[in-house]
């Protein structure tokens, strides 16, 4: 765009001295020029208009060829296994054709304005010869005068094909610009806070909290009826005082991630209340609420860095003392030590490097290395084998001793110590207690139990 105005400027100026020195050497001449410009910026509106559409759907199209792209670079292993090189390669050519067609729509339009611009100029041109061959106005013109106008004229060619190039540019620039603005406009993540928190004390509460991920209040059916919204959590309450150990357990699906979602913000309560320490959490500032979390997540994302940055992502200014005492409760020194730079290695995008549980050590280790007064375990040992699961069970119970600690996990040996077990169903809390009272209680909780030992 800015190439663009430099143009418009400079061949502006030029155009409009050139037409100025034709009307002070002969205004009748001119004349029939000026009559034909209308006409021109008629032509050159109706493109920039085309212009300016082609361009936002090359643009469109483009976003899709790449993101198309990396979905299958991504998912290579996959799209391998189960034989989907023909369906991917069916998408690509034709996400890929659908490119090619809107940059020939802008080609053609591009090929087509030119020389029409062009032939109407050359009209007025012929005109001119015409016309200054008229009985009245071979008298008052002189040879000078007309050699004059017409060198100006053919002078004029030149930067108006220039603006009309520029135009293109400056639309494809006008259509960039839509949706990249549209991406900054977006809404800011609302910061309702008015409130410092430094450290936690380690209360929270949540008091009737519903939520809906797909919050519509007046969606209808094809019926017309209310569509009622599915809660991901429906009514759930519950408190933990500073120190205690709380478990969610329940089938795939039931909520319990949305309700660590809830507590860090990512989603805002739709309904009810959330309390920390007695506030709000919408009360506190994003960051300070934030920073009260040490979480590792149900899907681990590890950053292209070395092992040991990775290890201090929470935690930036830690010492190599804390790291390395941190990987060691994470048992991440165990293989750290047989890679070639130990924890200064590098471990690829996304910790491509590493096994799923080494992933999932990685992770934990960058929990228990931030000094945060809670802790979200969400199928954070998931992945590992007994034994080490054992290990950093020990690990993480020590770290459990003086946090506030939220534990979701699908394998019940691991959750048996919580001071209180909640089992969610479909977003509803069905049982809660802990596991001598739910196991004499003989409910859900029981059932999940016995038939994950009996088997
Ligand atoms: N980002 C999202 N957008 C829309 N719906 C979602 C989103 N994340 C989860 N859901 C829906 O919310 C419900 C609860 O999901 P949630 O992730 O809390 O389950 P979960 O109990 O953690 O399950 P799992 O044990 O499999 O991790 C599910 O029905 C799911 O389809
Ligand atoms: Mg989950």
């Amino acid at each position: 765009m800015s190439k663009a105005v430099l143009v418009i400027v400079q061949q502006s100026a030029f155009v409009l001295g050139l037409i100025g020195l034709m009307f002070y050497i002969s205004w009748q001449l001119s004349l029939i020029f000026i009559l034909i410009t209308p006409i021109i910026a008629f032509v050159v509106h109706f493109v920039s208009k085309r212009f300016r559409k082609i361009s936002k759907n090359i643009q469109g199209a483009m976003g899709e060829v790449t993101s198309a792209a990396e979905q299958t670079f991504n998912g290579h292993k996959v799209v391998l296994t189960f034989g989907g090189q023909e369906k991917e390669f069916a998408r690509f050519q034709q996400i890929n054709n659908q490119n090619r067609h809107q940059r020939m729509k802008l080609v053609a339009a591009k090929a087509g304005s030119v020389p029409i611009i062009q032939i109407i100029a050359s009209f007025a041109l012929a005109f001119v010869f015409y016309a200054v061959n008229s009985d009245t106005l071979r008298e008052s013109i002189s040879a000078g005068s007309f050699i004059s106008i017409i060198t100006y004229m053919v002078m004029l060619l030149r930067p108006l094909k220039m603006l009309t190039d520029v135009n293109s540019e400056f639309q494809r620039g006008m259509a960039a610009c839509t949706s990249i603005f549209s991406v900054l406009d977006q809404e800011k993540e609302k910061d309702t806070g008015v409130k410092h928190l430094d450290k936690a004390q380690g209360y929270i509460a949540f008091k009737n909290v519903n939520f809906a991920y797909d919050y519509h209040v007046n969606d209808h059916d094809e019926q017309g009826d209310l569509v009622k919204n599915k809660w991901a959590l429906d009514d759930v309450s519950f408190e933990l005082n500073p120190g205690e150990t709380l478990a969610f357990v329940g089938r795939s699906g039931s909520g319990k991630s949305t309700a660590s979602a809830l507590l860090l913000r990512f989603y805002d309560a739709g309904e009810g209340e959330i309390l920390i320490d007695g506030t709000k959490i919408e009360n506190y500032f994003l960051k300070d609420l934030r920073h009260q979390f040490a979480y590792v997540s149900q899907d681990v994302v590890l950053f292209n860095d070395t092992l040991a940055n990775n290890i201090a992502y929470g935690k930036p200014e830690a010492t190599m003392d804390e790291i390395i005492a941190a990987a060691k409760s994470a048992h991440i020194l165990e293989f750290a030590d047989k890679m070639a730079q130990g924890l200064q290695t590098n471990i690829g995008e996304n910790g491509a490097l590493l096994s799923g549980g080494q992933r999932q050590r990685v992770a934990i280790a960058r929990a228990l290395l931030c000094d945060a007064p809670f802790l979200i375990l969400d199928e954070a040992t998931s992945a590992l084998d007994t034994e080490s699961e054992r290990h950093i069970q020990d690990a993480l119970q020590t770290l459990q001793q003086n946090r506030t600690s939220i534990v979701i996990a699908h394998r019940l040996s691991t959750i048996e110590n919580a001071d209180k077990i909640i089992v969610m169903d479909q977003g509803k809390i069905i049982e809660q207690g802990t596991h001598q009272t739910l196991l004499d209680k003989n409910g859900a909780y029981a059932q999940l139990h016995n038939f994950q030992f009996e088997s």
